[in-house]
């Protein structure tokens, strides 16, 4: 089922130019259409890392996401899944600012994040990977790496530095780049370190992309499709990776069409069909799902 890259979406990676959402709309009601899907509830005794409710995007006549509402497993790998345009890489968008959704509310932990920049959902703790991806082709690898968590820590450091303490400054950046080498090492590409990033082939920039993530340490990592380009023994290690990650308290949802590679790896599945969420369960409940199935066929996948 491994569809070839769509296009569309690298319209959607456009980050939105105005301010976010000023005042965030709390959106309680899950949406009527979301109804059959009894997961998300708002019973916070056991808090989420990653909560979404009822968030909706349109582009002009496009519905994108339509009322999706779910919730993302503490140390978990959850898989996100639905035929192409089902609204999967916008909602991405959506939680992590590169889009303003038109309505709906998304949550890190107790915390509302509705509506923030990119900078910011990073600075808070979820960050994501591009379907398509990122790097600054002009740049090194490392460049590349250090690039990231500069921006995303700039401000951190500033705030416990003292004025002209050069020293520390210096320190921080040692750590960083030893950070970005260790990154690299992680996931085998410390190699290409001084290679310009252009000059990468697809899979190689896909770990480079989660190698930049990582960086920053996050709580929640969104992966959007990371295997399409890498090689199977190297997508084989990547899942070990991530895996091991999400044992250490890394919370991941993952966007994938590879069927068999969801429900092996996956300890739930969120499905999306047309904006909105038509099944979230355990992979044995999802893959006998009719509906799923009939979304599926449907749109001839
Ligand atoms: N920036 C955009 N402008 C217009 N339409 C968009 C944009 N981004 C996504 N769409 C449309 O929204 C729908 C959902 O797309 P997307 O979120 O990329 O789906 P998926 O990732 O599940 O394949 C599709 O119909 C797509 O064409
Ligand atoms: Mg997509």
């Amino acid at each position: 089922m491994r569809n070839p890259i769509d296009e569309t979406t690298i319209e959607s990676t456009r980050i939105d130019e105005q301010r976010q959402v000023e005042t965030p709309t709390i959106a309680m009601d899950g949406g009527a259409r979301t109804s059959e899907v009894e997961r998300p509830s708002e019973d916070l005794t056991e808090v989420r890392p990653l909560r979404v409710r009822n968030l909706k995007k349109h582009f002009g006549g496009v519905t994108a996401v339509d009322g999706a509402s779910f919730d993302v497993d503490r140390s978990s790998l959850t898989g996100l899944i639905g035929p192409n345009g089902a609204g999967k890489s916008t909602t991405f968008d959506c939680i992590t600012g590169v889009h303003r959704p038109d309505a709906g509310s998304v949550y890190l932990y107790d915390e509302e994040i509705t509506g923030l920049r990119p900078y910011a959902t990073a600075e808070r703790g979820v960050v994501r990977t591009f379907q398509i991806a990122r790097e600054l082709k002009e740049m090194t690898v490392l460049e590349n790496m250090m690039l990231a968590p500069k921006n995303q820590q700039g401000e951190r450091l500033w705030r416990t530095i003292l004025p002209g303490s050069r020293r520390k400054v210096n320190q921080q950046e040692r750590e960083l780049r030893e950070r970005a080498w260790e990154m690299l090492e992680f996931f085998e590409i410390d190699h290409l370190a001084g290679e310009y990033a252009g000059n990468l082939s697809g899979g190689q920039r896909k770990l480079l992309e989660m190698a930049r993530a990582l960086l920053i340490d996050p709580d929640v990592l969104l992966l959007d499709e990371p295997f399409a380009g890498v090689n199977p023994v190297l997508e084989e290690k990547l899942l070990e990776r991530i895996h091991n990650l999400s044992e250490q308290g890394y919370t991941f949802l993952l966007v994938e069409h590879d069927m068999d590679l969801i429900m092996n790896n996956c300890e739930r599945v969120i499905v999306m069909h047309q904006g909105r969420v038509i099944a979230d369960d355990v992979p044995k409940v999802i893959m006998e799902d009719e509906q799923v199935i009939d979304a599926y066929l449907g749109a001839n996948v």
